[in-house]
């Protein structure tokens, strides 16, 4: 099979070999994930993708995905919010891509290609974050050429830009309504603008990020201005063109505190151009509020804060995992840790046991039994806690709580489920402290 299990499970290989066997970027490992689009809200990173499909030999981007932290090294996955099949005029291309919230609602602006060919940037409309996003126009948001819109609302007098371009920029005022825009669209020249631009503003300067024509790969460079519309000012390079994937996009966000660069590689086995993959660096703003030069790292960004076991936790919300990937449950109640296969694993970093667990709840499905679910602490190959055996529950999406003791899991710990057998299925886990 030519899919992401062939190629993630090189990881471990590779990593043995380079010492990367549980690197936090890139974020996600069970597909390959592009333009990263994060919007804190709810006190929570959301971060939007895009996704490029497995042996893609050009792009091949079907459908959008959704992820989100509260620490910033683990991260849950919340699936589809919108896909091609959302937009019935458009039949490809589900390129980059943004969400923002206004009173209430969530607006979702994407690249497609339509039916009747010609990019478009169509627009998704839900009540909840999370989706799903249904289309707000029935039609194109703007006519052929759009591509890589980013919407910013100024928070001086609420109103809306988005921004797009390829090769050269353009930007128009959105109407209050989010969905319709007045007045022209005005073009602008940036210093070797490609695309993917990226508009945010930090103590009254708007800063406009970008893709930009490098060396040979895309870097990212930016520029600012004291004004929405403009003129910009070029201020240089953030990221130099690295590693093996020809486009970059940038989206920037801070959160608790700290600022931080998302953008997107090839970093993963099997990555490429057409194999992308989201990763994330902390950075500080120089007091000019410029932007540091970043390099990507394997390292990405610290954990903010330890993540509590004795609450019910998603077996979805990850910091690394080999070999399986998730999918959603068929009646629409949430996404799950499927195709599961001997010797997989998942990472949860920085896990505070406290005083001690003394047993742990698995919601597991199995259409047969012979499976078991280690429970590690340190590495994957790290101290046994726990050892759940996962019997047949009398189907595959049969979920089932098993319960099972655990020893030795006390304190701040990375946390690993290591999975024995094949063919069973995990929801969530729960751990109880000892009394
Ligand atoms: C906001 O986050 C909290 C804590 O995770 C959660 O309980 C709550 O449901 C969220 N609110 C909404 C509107 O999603």
């Amino acid at each position: 099979m030519f899919g992401p299990k062939s190629m993630l499970r090189g990881i471990a290989v590779a990593g043995a070999l380079l010492g990367l066997a549980v690197a936090d970027n890139p974020i996600i490992q069970t597909l390959y994930s592009t333009d990263p689009a994060p919007i804190v809200w709810n006190n929570t990173v959301w971060l939007f993708t895009g996704h490029d499909e497995n042996g893609a030999r050009n792009y091949d981007m079907r459908d959008w995905r959704l992820y989100s932290s509260t620490d910033m090294v683990n991260w849950r996955d919340w699936g589809v919010p919108m896909s091609l099949k959302t937009f019935s005029w458009a039949r490809a291309d589900a390129w980059a891509a943004q969400v923002v919230e206004r009173d209430g609602k969530f607006y979702y602006y994407a690249t497609v290609t339509k039916n009747s060919g010609g990019y478009a940037v169509a627009v998704g409309v839900s009540d909840k974050i999370t989706g799903p996003y249904r289309d707000a126009l029935g039609k194109q948001l703007l006519a052929n050429g759009g591509i890589d819109p980013t919407v910013f609302i100024d928070d001086t007098d609420g109103q809306a830009y988005m921004y797009w371009g390829h090769n050269s920029a353009s930007y128009v005022k959105l109407n209050r309504d989010m969905i319709s825009y007045s007045g022209s669209i005005n073009g602008f020249s940036l210093q070797n603008f490609i695309e993917g631009p990226w508009l945010h503003k930090r103590n009254n300067l708007w800063y406009l990020t970008y893709s930009g024509s490098g060396s040979s790969n895309e870097d990212i460079k930016y520029a600012t201005s004291t004004k929405p519309t403009g003129p910009w000012t070029f201020k240089g390079q953030i990221m130099a063109p690295q590693g093996r994937s020809f486009t970059n996009h940038a989206g920037i966000v801070d959160y608790k505190g700290g600022s931080y660069f998302f953008y997107h590689n090839g970093a993963l086995p099997g990555g490429g151009t057409y194999s992308r993959s989201v990763c994330v660096e902390k950075f500080t703003y120089n007091a000019d509020g410029s932007i540091p030069r970043l390099v990507m790292t394997d390292a990405g960004a610290p954990q903010i804060e330890s993540l509590n076991p004795y609450q019910q936790v998603e077996a979805e919300t990850i910091a690394f995992s080999s070999g399986l990937i998730t999918a959603a449950k068929s009646d629409g109640s949430g996404i799950y840790v499927t195709s599961i296969n001997n010797n997989d694993y998942i990472k949860v970093k920085g896990v505070d046991f406290g005083k001690g667990a003394a047993s742990v709840d698995l919601r597991v499905a199995a259409a047969a039994a012979g499976g078991k679910i280690e429970i590690r602490v340190g590495s994957q190959n790290g101290n046994i806690v726990a050892s759940c055996a996962v019997d047949a529950t009398g189907g595959a999406q049969t979920w089932k709580t098993i319960s099972c003791p655990v020893n030795g899991a006390s304190g701040k710990q990375d946390l690993f489920f290591k999975f024995l057998g094949n063919n069973y299925n995990f929801d969530w886990w729960q751990f109880k402290q000892v009394a």
